[in-house]
């Protein structure tokens, strides 16, 4: 499995949803309670999960924007929505879906969000979302992406943004140095430039604030145990890999720690929801 793959964003999905802050989510449907319909554009959509966790939060009538530079991600979107809807119909590249009382047109777009951000504010979308993208992108997006908002009076939701905390389950003193390494890893460039890493969310805040929005933050950590063997092991294989590419860990101590075998793993992440006031 990749980053990226259809199959990690697919094992993760469950515990996403599980771990997603409610406080946060009850902000959102608050906020929007009151209309009949809603645009939403969802960047770096992945298989389509943030759709599937989010639509349940909205209005009834629901347009969405599925943005991702991947089109194998893209396709398999479209397969992962026709089996969670309970009706779904095709009308050229859209999906029209339907599930519980909400009617959903769904589009797609294949975007590179570092070149062409100001291309996914296209038709004024009222809500801007996204999960597990924010931790990726730079200091200098995220910057962007609040000015945009801004000027289009949009508001902004982004779920499960990495912050940092991981604790693993039994404890091992080099849990701390894969740690470091993990942390030097996620400031690389993931294509957007210097990623903002677990600094993500703070600088979120920040600059939402700074553009005169009101900001809500809650914690979404992934609590997970023996019954996420699978999850766990990834997650494990995944942060090695990571702690030898940053070359600042010996390779005798990465392979001594993805052999220790975890019964649980905590890792940190936070819901944002920006709003104009
Ligand atoms: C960690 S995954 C999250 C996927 C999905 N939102 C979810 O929660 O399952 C990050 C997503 O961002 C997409 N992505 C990364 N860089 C991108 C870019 N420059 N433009 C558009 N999408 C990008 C990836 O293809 C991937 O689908």
């Amino acid at each position: 499995m990749t980053a990226f793959s259809a199959e990690w964003l697919q094992l993760r999905e469950g515990a996403d949803q599980a771990a997603r802050n409610s406080e946060i989510a009850n902000a959102v449907s608050a906020r929007f309670a009151l209309r009949d319909a809603i645009s939403v554009v969802d960047l770096g959509c992945g298989t389509g999960a943030n759709l599937r966790a989010t639509a349940s939060l909205l209005p009834n009538r629901q347009l969405w924007r599925l943005i991702d530079s991947d089109p194998a991600l893209l396709d398999a979107a479209r397969i992962d929505l026709i089996r969670w809807a309970d009706t779904a119909l095709r009308e050229g590249d859209e999906l029209i879906l339907r599930k519980g009382h909400a009617d959903i047109r769904v589009s797609f777009s294949q975007l590179d969000l570092a070149t062409d951000i100001e291309r996914a504010f296209d038709g004024a979308p009222a809500l801007i979302t996204a999960s597990a993208l924010f931790d990726l992108v730079s200091e200098t997006f995220i910057k962007t992406i609040a000015r945009l908002c801004t000027e289009r009076n949009a508001a902004f939701y982004t779920v499960l943004t990495y912050n940092g905390v991981q604790r693993w389950s039994p404890h091992r003193p080099a849990d701390n140095q894969i740690a470091s390494a993990f942390h030097r890893h996620q400031l690389g460039d993931k294509g957007f430039g210097p990623a903002a890493g677990p600094m993500a969310p703070s600088i979120l805040a920040d600059q939402f604030r700074l553009n005169g929005y009101t900001v809500l933050e809650g914690e979404s950590y992934w609590v997970l145990g023996r019954n996420d063997r699978m999850l766990l092991e990834e997650l494990q294989r995944g942060y090695a890999m990571a702690a030898a590419e940053t070359g600042i860990v010996d390779a005798k101590t990465i392979e001594g720690w993805i052999k220790v075998q975890r019964s649980g793993a905590e890792v940190g992440h936070t819901d944002t929801f920006a709003a104009p006031a």
